[in-house]
């Protein structure tokens, strides 16, 4: 791949104008989202598609996400916006939640990965849908991170993974949702969640009835199954630490964390939990009350650990409900599924 000089820019209307022509030309932008930063190209254009999937090491068969800014241009998405879909649009559009649909003839197989269905999902992020609507054309953006490191939720974290690679990051500051959006599939009899994030199994269960999980939302798919998201089989958010989730209360957590404390290690625990884990290092994810604030935190988090150049980390279990299931799923694949029962 050829190096580029990657232009960090400043949120304002000059440059979302820039950021648009790049993206016209066939070139490839970081952008903010709420959710985390997306790295952008035109999705109708397969050239495009495949720079994204050079620039990010990513497996061709792992389809991306398409982002449009108004429901209007859904037509040139899907040709089957069936009335379930049409609900849940209405309700959580724009926003951190991604349906898969039957994929209409305008977007190329390059893009969904050689499948008929298609991931789409309009973002409630001001300076993402400025750039869609100045740019005219949907954008597809898989998170802008490297293949298999962790989602980045700051420009910098952009700037990181992919700076020599990419023509451009727009910062628009830190994404405050944190982790990427629930993914939706309509393929079987009932709605099923592929992916969980801040829009919970409840809230669509409120809004479209019968709604289900998929079974491997906290498992690992082995390479050769056929997973209902190509994205579950591969490796994710891995830090260079070797991280296990500690499943039990704080105090069984602790006794753990001590007596395995050596050099290299670090606990990923909740905030205001540090003092009482002297002297072992700490990096926190938000506080356990909260799991909005988890969620924010987590990307962060691993990244951090790395600069620290953690080697081994011991991490506390967030539920696996409500908005938590989206922080334990990101987090049991950054801990390659190893969780250590200590109660
Ligand atoms: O919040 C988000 O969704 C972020 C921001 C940038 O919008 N994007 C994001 O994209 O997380 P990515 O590419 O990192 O994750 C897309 C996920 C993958 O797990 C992929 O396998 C799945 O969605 N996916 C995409 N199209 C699909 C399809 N047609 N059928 C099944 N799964 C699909
Ligand atoms: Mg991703």
């Amino acid at each position: 791949m050829d190096t580029k000089s990657t232009k960090l820019l400043s949120c304002n209307d000059e440059n979302i104008k820039i950021a648009a022509d790049i993206l016209k030309n066939g070139g490839l932008c970081g952008i903010p989202t709420e959710t985390v930063y997306g790295l952008a190209g035109n999705a109708f254009d397969k050239s495009a598609a495949g720079k994204i999937f050079a620039a990010k090491g990513r497996p061709q068969d792992n389809p991306l996400i398409v982002h449009i800014a108004d429901i209007a241009d859904i037509g040139q998405i899907t040709d089957n916006f069936h009335p379930t879909a049409q609900k849940l649009a209405e309700k959580f559009w724009p926003g951190p939640f991604t349906m898969i649909l039957p994929k209409g003839d305008k977007i190329p197989y390059e893009i969904t990965g050689g499948l008929d269905t298609v991931a789409v999902r309009i973002p409630a992020h001001e300076t993402a849908l400025k750039i869609i609507r100045a740019a005219g054309i949907p954008l597809s953006a898989p998170s802008a991170n490297l293949s298999g490191s962790p989602s980045p939720t700051t420009a910098q974290h952009v700037m990181r993974d992919l700076s020599g690679r990419i023509d451009a990051v727009l910062d628009g500051g830190v994404c405050e949702v944190g982790v990427e959006s629930t993914v939706i599939t309509f393929v079987g009899e009932t709605p099923k969640i592929l992916r969980p994030g801040a829009i919970t199994e409840q809230m669509l269960k409120d809004a479209a009835g019968d709604v289900i999980v998929d079974e491997n939302i906290f498992r690992h798919v082995e390479n050769n199954v056929k997973a209902a998201s190509p994205g579950m089989k591969y490796k994710h958010y891995s830090p260079l630490a070797d991280i296990a989730i500690i499943s039990g209360d704080f105090n069984c957590f602790k006794k753990y964390a001590l007596s395995h404390f050596e050099k290299g290690v670090f606990a990923l625990c909740f905030e205001g939990e540090e003092e009482s884990l002297s002297p072992i290092p700490c990096v926190s994810f938000g506080k356990e009350s909260d799991a909005y604030s988890q969620a924010s935190a987590l990307f962060s988090a691993l990244r951090e650990l790395d600069a620290k150049k953690a080697t081994r980390v011991y991490a506390r279990e967030p539920l696996k409900s409500g908005v938590s299931m989206a922080v334990y799923n990101r987090l049991i694949r950054a801990a390659g599924f190893e969780v250590i029962d200590v109660e």
